[in-house]
């Protein structure tokens, strides 16, 4: 190490997205190591919308480790950031940084201190995936400043860790959680699907119901369905593994019916396994309900379906249109169903601005 100046500090910054389940995660045979009962796929956004941003630094002046998230400071002493920080300060290398005159030996990471700062551009636990986009964001972040040779692959196993959907996101475009079958994890990791470029015409919509943070978590909330709901268990074995061969087979050939009719059939299998848990958990609201109903009637009326939604463990609207002009007439739907102003729909984010032109808007 440089040892000789204590005041140097070493920081990297990492942007990562966050990504919406289209067949859902819920549920897992290993709480400590986040393995999960089914696999998963999801498309990730685009970067520049919701997105997290986490700058980890290191100094030897630091006294030891410490995260600030949305500006304030939380606790690292959890299960989860102790396993991702031990898990990545175990594959570190040596850095250089001739600049700074810098040199970080291998050896050293065990005795430095790290700090984080983290910030979220959209609500936090309230289920447009906060977890996902912090968790792969921070893995991404130290993975970069303590120079790991491991591949994408690798890292989403370590991000997995933190949060399950979070291994999806060190990817872009549709990506597919494979759930593994070791006991130690190491074959429950993402892999790309296909690239951001592959089906550009999509238009994602989120349509905020509430920005409130959930009551029950998602960790939580799958807890207590694996507990006690007997349709979980049906979903996980009988239903998700079809889904999933059908949804590969939907993306590699962009079939938006199938896709649509997957993305809707699950996102509603998923909330109905919560109403089966026991307690049941509730995530979506009226607002929510009277999405579901603006799109369903609307794919009715029409020879094919125009837009797909989904919800995960919350109220918030993901809805998917098939292309820029039906994202334009979606907008302009919700806009005439919630006016601006009402009090059920806080805002939208789109994928891009000037569809709110297409829109007349
Ligand atoms: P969400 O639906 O937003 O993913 P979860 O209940 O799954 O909600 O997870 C929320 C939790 O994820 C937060 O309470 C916090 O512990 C963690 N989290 C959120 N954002 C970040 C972040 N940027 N960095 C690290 N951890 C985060
Ligand atoms: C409904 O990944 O947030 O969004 O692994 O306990 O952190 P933990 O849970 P989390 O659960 C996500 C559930 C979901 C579906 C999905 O993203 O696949
Ligand atoms: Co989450």
């Amino acid at each position: 190490m440089a040892g000789e100046s204590r005041n140097w500090v070493l920081m990297v910054t990492a942007q990562t997205p966050t990504n919406i389940a289209v067949i859902k995660y819920w549920g897992k045979r290993d709480e400590n190591l986040i393995l999960p009962i089914n696999d998963s796929i999801s498309v990730t956004l685009d970067p520049n919308h919701l997105c997290t941003t986490t700058t980890v630094a290191v100094s030897p002046s630091f006294k030891q480790d410490r995260m600030w998230l949305n500006r304030k400071e939380i606790s690292l002493s959890g299960g989860r950031y102790q396993n991702c920080l031990r898990e990545i300060r175990n594959r570190a290398c040596d850095v250089e940084d001739k600049k700074k005159g810098i040199k970080i030996l291998k050896e050293d990471w065990g005795k430095l201190h790290l700090h984080i700062a983290s910030y979220n551009n959209f609500p936090t636990a309230a289920g447009l995936a906060s977890s996902a986009a912090g968790f792969a964001c921070l893995v991404f972040a130290l993975a970069k400043l303590m120079n790991l040779k491991e591949d994408q692959s690798q890292l989403s196993a370590i991000a997995r860790q933190g949060s399950g959907s979070a291994c999806r996101s060190l990817y872009g475009g549709f990506v597919k959680w494979i759930m593994g079958k070791e006991e130690n994890g190491s074959d429950s990791l993402a892999v790309q699907l296909t690239d951001e470029k592959q089906w550009d015409d999509l238009v994602i919509v989120i349509a905020v119901v509430s920005s409130r943070q959930k009551e029950t978590s998602s960790t939580s909330g799958m807890r207590e369905s694996v507990k006690t709901s007997l349709l979980l268990q049906h979903r996980a074995k009988e239903i998700v593994p079809k889904r999933i061969l059908q949804m590969e087979e939907a993306i590699k050939n962009c079939d938006f019916t199938s896709f649509a009719q997957l993305t809707c059939a699950d996102s509603n299998q998923f909330h109905a396994v919560c109403m089966d848990s026991c307690p049941p958990i509730f995530y979506m609201n009226d607002t929510s309900h009277r999405i579901i109903n603006i799109a369903e009637k609307w794919n009715r009326s029409e020879e094919t379906p125009q837009v797909a939604y989904t919800f995960d463990a919350g109220p918030n609207a993901v809805l998917i249109a098939r292309n820029r002009q039906t994202a334009a007439l979606l907008i302009q739907r919700l806009l005439y169903y919630f006016p601006p102003n009402s009090d059920d729909l806080n805002s939208y984010v789109i994928g891009d601005k000037s569809i709110l032109q297409d829109a007349g808007l």
